[in-house]
Parts: C-alpha cells; structure tokens; sequence
C-alpha cells in the first residue's frame, strides 16, 4: 500500500455518538458540558420539516427550557448572517451553541463560537490558525450526507464584500460533541443526497491524495471513498435507509481525513465558484472533481489507481497508470448517474474563468494539492471543464 511516511500529528477533539435515535441524547450532552441556554443555529427548512422541534422536545424533558433559536441559515453563509446570529447569542447572553443541519448551519455555529470567545468580526479570523481559545460549547447535529463539519476544524464563511468564501480553520473550533443520527437524514430529499454525498465523496478523494495527507487520513480517506461510491447511488434513488445511514458515516469518516490531512485544488476551484455564484458547494465539487482528478491522477498512481478500485473499477490486468486514470472515467459516469449538471448548465460563464482561476489560486488550501498547480492551471481545468 502506497502511503505517505512521515511524522504527523492526529487531532480528533470531538465526541462522536452515532446511532439511531441518538438525537435524544441533546439535553443530556448539554448538561455534561455544564450549558444550560442554547442557541440553536439552523435553517427554515428543518423548522417546518420538524426536526428542530423533535430536538427541543428532548431538550425540554432535561429541563433545558430557556433556548434561543435562530433559522436564518442560507446556503453558502455569510459573514453578515453570522453577525446577526452572533447578535442573537448576545441579545440572549446564551452559554452553548447546537447546530442542526448541513455545513452552512454547522459552519455558522463554530463561526458564531469564535466571535463569543474573542470578540471581533469572523473576517478577522480568516486563514489557519488565528484562533488562540478553544470553542468549547458546541454541539453538531448533522442533518446532511456530506460536509463532515461535525468533525473538522473548519468553517467556511462567504466575505460579502469580496465575494469570496473564507477559510477559518483551528483545532480549537471542532465541534465538542457530534450527534449523528442516520433517522435525521432518512428523508433527505435526492437532490440533496446527490450534491451533498458528492461533497463527502470529494474531501475523501481530496483528502486522501492531498501533500498533507498521512496514514490515519489515508486509512479513513480510503475506506471513506468505498463506503460513500457503494451507497450513494442507492441513497439517491432508492427508499433504502442503510444506503443513507452509510453515506452519513462515510461523509463523518472523509471529515476525518480531509479535517487532519487537507482538501485541495477541486474545493478551491469550487469555492470560487460558490463566491462568485452562489453555486451550491457539493454541486460545484461534482463539477469539478473529474476535471482535477484528470489533472492530479499522474501526481500519484498508485493512489489514484485504489481510487478507481474503491470507485467499483475493474482495473484487473491494467497498467497502473491506465487503472489511476480510470478514476476520471468512474467519475464522470457517477456524475451522470446522479444528474449532476455541467459547469454550462449552472449560472457560471467563460468570460469569468480568469477571475475564477485567479480567486482558486488565493485559496488557503492551494499547496495541498497533489499536483503543482497556480493560477494558469487553474484557468486550463476550468477551459476543459467549459469546453468538455
Ligand atoms: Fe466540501
């Protein structure tokens, strides 16, 4: 097995419950952190699909009834968004955070959790390791297949003025204890699960071919991209329950990987995309990922041939540059099983590429991809991905 030795470190701040019905725990996890007035941070969708109301419920039978909710999450948050919920956490002098959602809601809960302990606007904090105290209120419940925010120490926020999508990242942010409960994803809309799980699928392959990448990432990153390529298509199309329960697995294992190893050149192209159009994130990673994975496969055979494999390849009897290139043909085939649409059939244009390669190339995570690459590659993936 190919994998990257050298000294690393390994951080997993978090406590992860999962299994069914392990939402009800909620009151029980704030009391053990001491809290006793949350803010619940979420959106207006899983307001009227009644899962906040399944939580608060539980919330209330510990006698945790004083709680704040805000459900102004948009996709793509922005930094005014986690102003305002910040406002609220303030107005409320709350002592705990509990997101329940996908990454923008779990991503604007570590957000608010910076803005609590130091003060500030969230810009400030924007790159790795500018956080100097440890967030250490926060519970994530996970209502999507597939951003693994539960367990990373990252948080993605949208600069408004800039249009850009900002890289906050530090241990010190994890969440302190992930809820995962495959009950609140067992009706996700096929949409979501498509663009989400294509999300997971990507910090997986990211993750496990990234420079940072190590053999706890590896051994998660691998086993993350089976798991996810086995389900996904069952949990999009079909009613099976275990399909989805293994893509919230899948999405909280590839958390783990890319959390310690890193994402790399197709989250930065992707978020480019997100900050210029609002493009929804797991949409933009599908789009993409065949594209770089064309550019990065020679960067690493022998991993992107496991790749191919894990992606439910036949590479038996190929070369192993012929089986790592076979991963670009597994992927453009899920793409197209999934309905994802072309970068041509989203609001995106050529005119743009130049300013979309130039913002992928400031990207915080540039030097993790596998394969050099800057602003000239860049714009060459994102002609190939126009013109294909
Ligand atoms: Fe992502």
């Amino acid at each position: 097995m190919k994998t990257n030795m050298k000294n690393f470190d390994f951080i997993l701040p978090t406590k992860i419950r999962f299994g069914y019905e392990i939402y009800k725990e909620i009151g029980k996890e704030v009391k053990e952190l001491g809290r006793s007035k949350p803010i619940i941070i979420t959106d207006k969708g899983l307001i009227s699909a009644g899962v906040v109301d399944k939580i608060t419920k539980k919330l209330e039978e510990e006698g945790i009834k004083e709680y704040v909710i805000f459900d102004s999450i948009e996709p793509n948050p922005k930094d005014i968004t986690v102003q305002k919920a910040y406002e609220e956490a303030k107005r409320y002098s709350v002592d705990c955070l509990i997101a329940i959602g996908g990454g923008s809601s779990m991503d604007t809960a570590k957000a608010v959790g910076v803005l609590m302990t130091h003060g500030g606007i969230i810009n400030d904090y924007e790159g790795l390791n500018k956080i100097t105290k440890s967030i250490d209120n926060l519970i994530a419940i996970p209502t999507t297949v597939g951003t693994g925010s539960e367990v990373t120490f990252w948080s993605v926020i949208t600069d408004t003025n800039r249009h850009y999508k900002m890289s906050i990242g530090s241990p010190l942010i994890a969440p302190k204890t992930a809820l995962v409960d495959p009950l609140l994803v067992e009706s996700l809309p096929s949409k979501i699960v498509a663009s989400t799980g294509m999300d997971a699928l990507t910090h997986a392959i990211e993750g496990y071919t990234c420079t940072l990448s190590e053999p706890i990432t590896d051994a998660c990153g691998i086993f993350a991209i089976k798991m996810l390529a086995e389900n996904i298509r069952d949990a999009v199309y079909t009613d099976s329950v275990d399909a989805k329960a293994k893509m919230l697995l899948g999405s909280l294992i590839a958390g783990i990987c890319f959390g310690n190893s890193d994402i790399a050149g197709v989250h930065c192209m992707a978020e480019a995309l997100g900050g210029l159009y609002d493009t929804p994130h797991g949409i933009a990673n599908a789009i993409l990922l065949p594209f770089v994975v064309e550019y990065n496969f020679v960067s690493d055979i022998d991993k992107f041939a496991e790749i191919a494999k894990a992606l439910g390849e036949n590479i038996d009897g190929m070369s192993v540059r012929d089986a790592a290139y076979q991963s670009v043909a597994a992927l453009k085939k899920l793409n197209k099983d999934l309905m994802i649409p072309t970068i041509n059939e989203i609001d995106a244009k050529i005119e743009d590429i130049e300013e979309l390669a130039k913002r992928a190339s400031v990207n915080v995570s540039v030097g993790s991809n596998p394969r050099s690459v800057g602003e000239a590659e860049f714009l060459q993936i994102f002609k190939r991905a126009f013109e294909a």
